[in-house]
């Protein structure tokens, strides 16, 4: 065992289908987490009551440099990695972090397990709500490059685990114009998105992105991206990366539009939904994939800058990826490359 295992070494297998009991054991992990006090400082998170809220609060003030970057997949493997590990340490979950399969419920996302609202699920539909809004804009509301149809939801969820979810912190940037925005939103602060916002979980579940990209041609396309430029730009709504130019979303963004809502529709503070994590373990599982095809040249393929859709200071394989509060220590791209390298990861899909 080399030096560099900080973590656990066993071997897990991520999947995507669990029994009703593995499901309960998880929402009632995430349910723990949320009771638990939070570890990021106040002065750092006034909005932060609990321990999940520390994972939405490090998303949120990371946003500009996680986003539309070089770091983006490792970043995002790593924290979805340390959220289910805080699961397991903190709340005493013993199994792995599911993913969902998009391509299989593209045409009504209610209709899966994870999201028909049963108390197997992550809840499911919001209220009706928000009936002033037509749309919600891709890549923001205020400059809709592509706009998504407002479907019957809109407002809090009803059914299910997560009905009295409590979301804490955000947003920024609502999809969802009726979401009280966050009363810190000066970016020239730290702390913005972070203050007390407290607020019920809605969502508009809808089939527009899921039939627009997420069947599955449109992830066997992206898989046959045959550079990491092409795949990373593929994947987050390019090219040219992120412009959404030619109504083109990609399966990341359109993964997260699957449910919209807040904080669902918000890139800074979508972490608050517990959708969240199963959605980025399936990009995690997609990115994994794609590595796995041509593991030599393609574990460690890296492009892309340091700060949101600007290419002027390419990322590095030495590049620290940090969690804050929410888990530690940093890692590097590098390590974060390899599910299977043991640095930290040791993990595979099935
Ligand atoms: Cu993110
Ligand atoms: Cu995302």
């Amino acid at each position: 065992m080399s030096h560099k295992v900080y973590f656990g070494h066993e071997l897990t297998a991520q999947r995507s289908t669990f029994s009703s009991t593995e499901k309960k054991d998880y929402i009632k992990a995430v349910q723990c987490l949320a009771k638990l006090p939070p570890k990021t400082s106040k002065d750092v998170c006034p909005g932060c009551r609990n321990r999940y809220d520390d994972f939405v609060a490090t998303h949120i003030q990371q946003s500009f440099n996680i986003h539309v970057t070089g770091n983006f997949l490792t970043w995002h493997r790593y924290f979805t990695w340390a959220y289910e590990q805080t699961l397991r340490n903190e709340c005493g979950y013993k199994g792995n972090q599911p993913y969902y399969s998009y391509s299989r419920w593209y045409k009504d996302p209610t209709k899966s397990p994870l999201l028909d609202g049963s108390d197997t699920s992550v809840s499911g539909q919001g209220a009706e709500g928000c009936t002033n809004q037509t749309f919600t804009g891709i890549p923001l509301n205020t400059d809709p490059r592509i706009k998504i149809p407002k479907g019957p939801g809109g407002g809090c969820v009803t059914s299910g685990p997560f009905k009295d979810w409590q979301v804490n912190v955000g947003p920024l940037f609502p999809g969802s114009e009726c979401a009280p925005l966050n009363p810190n939103q000066d970016f020239t602060k730290p702390g913005y998105g972070l203050g007390y916002n407290p607020r019920c979980l809605t969502r508009d579940i809808t089939s527009f992105s899921g039939e627009g990209w997420l069947k599955d041609d449109d992830i066997v396309s992206l898989l046959k991206s045959s550079t990491y430029q092409s795949f990373w730009e593929t994947l987050q709504g390019g090219p040219p990366a992120t412009s959404f130019a030619n109504n083109f979303m990609g399966v990341h963004t359109a993964g997260h539009f699957i449910i919209g809502g807040d904080p669902g529709g918000d890139f800074t503070a979508s972490p608050g939904d517990p959708y969240f994590f199963f959605h980025h373990a399936s990009i995690d599982r997609i990115y994994w994939i794609w590595q796995n095809l041509k593991p030599s040249e393609r574990t460690k393929a890296l492009y892309g800058g340091t700060t949101i859709s600007d290419l002027s200071v390419p990322a590095t394989l030495q590049d620290k990826l940090g969690m804050g509060a929410a888990f530690g220590p940093q890692i590097t791209i590098e390590d974060a490359s390899s599910t299977m390298g043991g640095a930290p990861f040791c993990y595979t899909y099935i």
